[in-house]
Protein backbone atom coordinates (compact mmCIF):
# COMPACT_ATOMS: atom_id res chain seq x y z
CA UNK A 1 0.00 0.00 0.00
CA UNK A 2 1.17 3.43 -1.27
CA UNK A 3 1.04 6.39 1.92
CA UNK A 4 -0.74 9.21 -0.23
CA UNK A 5 -1.18 12.45 1.68
CA UNK A 6 -4.38 14.32 0.50
CA UNK A 7 -3.49 18.27 1.42
CA UNK A 8 -6.00 21.14 1.05
CA UNK A 9 -4.17 24.71 0.92
CA UNK A 10 -6.71 26.03 3.04
CA UNK A 11 -8.44 26.47 6.94
CA UNK A 12 -11.73 26.17 5.94
CA UNK A 13 -13.49 23.06 7.19
CA UNK A 14 -16.14 23.44 4.25
CA UNK A 15 -12.95 23.34 1.83
CA UNK A 16 -13.93 22.83 -1.82
CA UNK A 17 -9.47 21.98 -2.35
CA UNK A 18 -9.36 19.66 0.66
CA UNK A 19 -12.65 17.78 -1.05
CA UNK A 20 -10.86 18.10 -4.07
CA UNK A 21 -7.42 16.52 -3.06
CA UNK A 22 -9.83 13.99 -1.09
CA UNK A 23 -11.28 12.55 -4.12
CA UNK A 24 -7.97 12.63 -6.18
CA UNK A 25 -5.86 10.83 -3.38
CA UNK A 26 -8.67 7.79 -3.28
CA UNK A 27 -8.69 7.19 -6.73
CA UNK A 28 -4.76 6.08 -6.86
CA UNK A 29 -4.62 2.42 -6.64
CA UNK A 30 -3.41 0.31 -3.65
CA UNK A 31 -3.12 3.38 -1.73
CA UNK A 32 -4.42 4.63 1.91
CA UNK A 33 -5.03 8.04 2.18
CA UNK A 34 -4.08 10.69 4.98
CA UNK A 35 -5.42 13.58 4.95
CA UNK A 36 -3.89 16.54 6.35
CA UNK A 37 -7.02 19.06 7.02
CA UNK A 38 -5.36 22.73 8.11
CA UNK A 39 -8.46 23.64 9.99
CA UNK A 40 -7.10 21.01 12.76
CA UNK A 41 -3.89 22.09 12.95
CA UNK A 42 -3.54 25.57 13.77
CA UNK A 43 -0.42 27.90 13.75
CA UNK A 44 0.88 30.98 15.59
CA UNK A 45 2.00 33.89 12.52
CA UNK A 46 4.93 33.15 11.29
CA UNK A 47 7.65 35.91 12.40
CA UNK A 48 11.48 35.62 13.32
CA UNK A 49 11.15 36.77 16.93
CA UNK A 50 8.37 34.38 17.61
CA UNK A 51 10.70 31.52 16.19
CA UNK A 52 14.11 32.80 18.06
CA UNK A 53 11.33 33.42 21.46
CA UNK A 54 9.51 29.74 20.98
CA UNK A 55 11.17 27.55 18.36
CA UNK A 56 9.21 25.68 15.66
CA UNK A 57 5.24 24.85 16.66
CA UNK A 58 4.69 21.20 17.34
CA UNK A 59 1.79 21.01 14.56
CA UNK A 60 4.28 22.14 11.96
CA UNK A 61 6.51 19.39 13.06
CA UNK A 62 3.59 16.86 12.48
CA UNK A 63 2.69 17.80 9.28
CA UNK A 64 6.39 17.93 8.36
CA UNK A 65 6.82 14.34 9.83
CA UNK A 66 3.83 13.02 7.78
CA UNK A 67 4.84 14.84 4.39
CA UNK A 68 8.27 12.85 5.44
CA UNK A 69 6.78 9.32 5.51
CA UNK A 70 3.92 9.87 2.62
CA UNK A 71 4.86 7.93 -0.59
CA UNK A 72 3.12 10.97 -2.89
CA UNK A 73 1.47 14.07 -2.39
CA UNK A 74 -2.02 15.43 -3.82
CA UNK A 75 -2.37 19.24 -2.88
CA UNK A 76 -5.19 21.12 -3.92
CA UNK A 77 -4.38 25.16 -3.25
CA UNK A 78 -7.24 27.75 -2.54
CA UNK A 79 -6.84 31.14 -4.32
CA UNK A 80 -7.16 33.69 -2.43
CA UNK A 81 -6.91 37.60 -4.37
CA UNK A 82 -4.61 35.28 -6.84
CA UNK A 83 -2.30 33.75 -4.13
CA UNK A 84 -2.21 31.19 -1.90
CA UNK A 85 -4.91 31.06 1.17
CA UNK A 86 -3.13 32.84 4.54
CA UNK A 87 -3.09 29.60 6.27
CA UNK A 88 -1.66 27.53 3.63
CA UNK A 89 1.34 30.13 3.32
CA UNK A 90 1.68 30.67 7.21
CA UNK A 91 2.11 26.43 7.44
CA UNK A 92 4.40 26.41 4.62
CA UNK A 93 6.34 29.03 6.02
CA UNK A 94 6.56 27.35 9.55
CA UNK A 95 7.58 23.94 7.44
CA UNK A 96 9.96 25.47 5.22
CA UNK A 97 11.86 26.62 8.57
CA UNK A 98 12.24 22.90 9.81
CA UNK A 99 13.62 21.63 6.48
CA UNK A 100 13.83 23.86 3.34
CA UNK A 101 12.74 20.91 0.88
CA UNK A 102 9.00 21.20 2.56
CA UNK A 103 8.00 18.16 -0.06
CA UNK A 104 10.99 16.07 0.22
CA UNK A 105 10.94 15.34 -3.75
CA UNK A 106 7.50 13.37 -3.39
CA UNK A 107 5.43 12.90 -6.29
CA UNK A 108 2.93 15.25 -6.55
CA UNK A 109 -0.09 15.67 -8.05
CA UNK A 110 -0.75 19.75 -8.32
CA UNK A 111 -4.31 21.29 -7.88
CA UNK A 112 -6.66 24.15 -7.86
CA UNK A 113 -10.05 24.58 -7.19
CA UNK A 114 -12.54 27.34 -7.00
CA UNK A 115 -16.13 28.58 -7.57
CA UNK A 116 -15.13 30.69 -10.11
CA UNK A 117 -14.68 29.95 -14.05
CA UNK A 118 -10.65 30.53 -13.66
CA UNK A 119 -10.17 27.24 -11.18
CA UNK A 120 -7.30 29.60 -9.06
CA UNK A 121 -5.11 29.23 -12.22
CA UNK A 122 -3.40 31.76 -10.54
CA UNK A 123 -1.92 30.59 -7.60
CA UNK A 124 -1.77 27.52 -9.58
CA UNK A 125 1.05 28.69 -11.83
CA UNK A 126 2.50 30.73 -9.15
CA UNK A 127 3.07 27.56 -6.88
CA UNK A 128 4.20 25.77 -10.20
CA UNK A 129 6.93 28.07 -10.28
CA UNK A 130 8.04 27.91 -6.64
CA UNK A 131 7.28 24.60 -4.97
CA UNK A 132 10.30 22.61 -7.31
CA UNK A 133 12.48 25.58 -5.19
CA UNK A 134 11.50 23.88 -2.01
CA UNK A 135 11.66 20.30 -3.08
CA UNK A 136 8.43 19.80 -5.06
CA UNK A 137 8.76 16.83 -7.95
CA UNK A 138 5.31 18.01 -10.03
CA UNK A 139 4.25 15.03 -11.72
CA UNK A 140 0.95 16.58 -13.12
CA UNK A 141 -1.26 19.56 -12.79
CA UNK A 142 -4.83 20.20 -12.58
CA UNK A 143 -6.87 23.12 -12.18
CA UNK A 144 -10.74 22.40 -11.58
CA UNK A 145 -12.90 25.65 -12.80
CA UNK A 146 -16.43 26.39 -10.91
CA UNK A 147 -16.28 23.96 -8.84
CA UNK A 148 -19.61 23.49 -7.79
CA UNK A 149 -21.09 22.75 -11.11
CA UNK A 150 -18.11 20.46 -11.96
CA UNK A 151 -17.52 18.35 -8.48
CA UNK A 152 -18.87 15.45 -8.08
CA UNK A 153 -17.78 12.68 -5.96
CA UNK A 154 -18.91 10.07 -8.20
CA UNK A 155 -16.47 11.42 -11.06
CA UNK A 156 -16.38 15.25 -12.52
CA UNK A 157 -19.40 16.42 -14.25
CA UNK A 158 -17.61 17.39 -16.95
CA UNK A 159 -16.20 14.68 -19.23
CA UNK A 160 -13.20 16.31 -20.51
CA UNK A 161 -12.33 17.39 -17.38
CA UNK A 162 -12.99 14.33 -16.01
CA UNK A 163 -10.85 12.54 -18.23
CA UNK A 164 -8.42 15.13 -17.48
CA UNK A 165 -7.86 14.49 -13.92
CA UNK A 166 -8.20 11.02 -14.54
CA UNK A 167 -4.80 10.56 -16.65
CA UNK A 168 -3.03 13.09 -14.36
CA UNK A 169 -3.71 10.48 -11.84
CA UNK A 170 -2.42 7.83 -14.01
CA UNK A 171 0.85 9.85 -14.04
CA UNK A 172 1.41 10.12 -10.40
CA UNK A 173 0.25 6.37 -10.02
CA UNK A 174 3.34 5.70 -12.48
CA UNK A 175 5.77 7.98 -10.14
CA UNK A 176 4.88 6.55 -7.00
C1 LIG B 1 -10.25 36.47 1.07
C2 LIG B 1 -10.71 35.70 -0.13
C3 LIG B 1 -10.13 35.92 -1.35
C4 LIG B 1 -10.54 35.18 -2.47
N1 LIG B 1 -9.90 35.37 -3.67
C5 LIG B 1 -10.19 34.57 -4.72
C6 LIG B 1 -9.44 34.64 -5.93
O1 LIG B 1 -8.50 35.42 -6.06
N2 LIG B 1 -9.76 33.81 -6.94
C7 LIG B 1 -10.78 32.88 -6.82
O2 LIG B 1 -11.02 32.14 -7.76
N3 LIG B 1 -11.51 32.78 -5.68
C8 LIG B 1 -11.22 33.59 -4.64
N4 LIG B 1 -11.94 33.48 -3.46
C9 LIG B 1 -13.01 32.47 -3.37
C10 LIG B 1 -12.42 31.13 -3.01
O3 LIG B 1 -11.96 30.50 -4.18
C11 LIG B 1 -13.47 30.28 -2.30
O4 LIG B 1 -13.74 30.86 -1.03
C12 LIG B 1 -13.04 28.84 -2.15
O5 LIG B 1 -14.07 28.13 -1.47
C13 LIG B 1 -11.73 28.74 -1.39
O6 LIG B 1 -11.32 27.39 -1.31
P1 LIG B 1 -11.55 26.52 0.01
O7 LIG B 1 -13.04 26.21 0.08
O8 LIG B 1 -10.74 25.29 -0.28
O9 LIG B 1 -11.10 27.31 1.19
C14 LIG B 1 -11.55 34.21 -2.34
C15 LIG B 1 -12.13 33.99 -1.08
C16 LIG B 1 -11.73 34.71 0.01
C17 LIG B 1 -12.35 34.44 1.36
Amino acid sequence: MKKIIALGGSNSKKSINKALAIYAANKIKDSEVTVIDLSKYELPLYGVDLEAESGIPENAVIINNMLESSDAIVVSLAEHNGSYSTAFKNAYDWMSRINQKVWKNKPMLLMTTSPGARGGIGVLESAKMSFPHLGANIIADFSLPSFYDNFSENGLKNEELNNSLNEKIELLEKAI
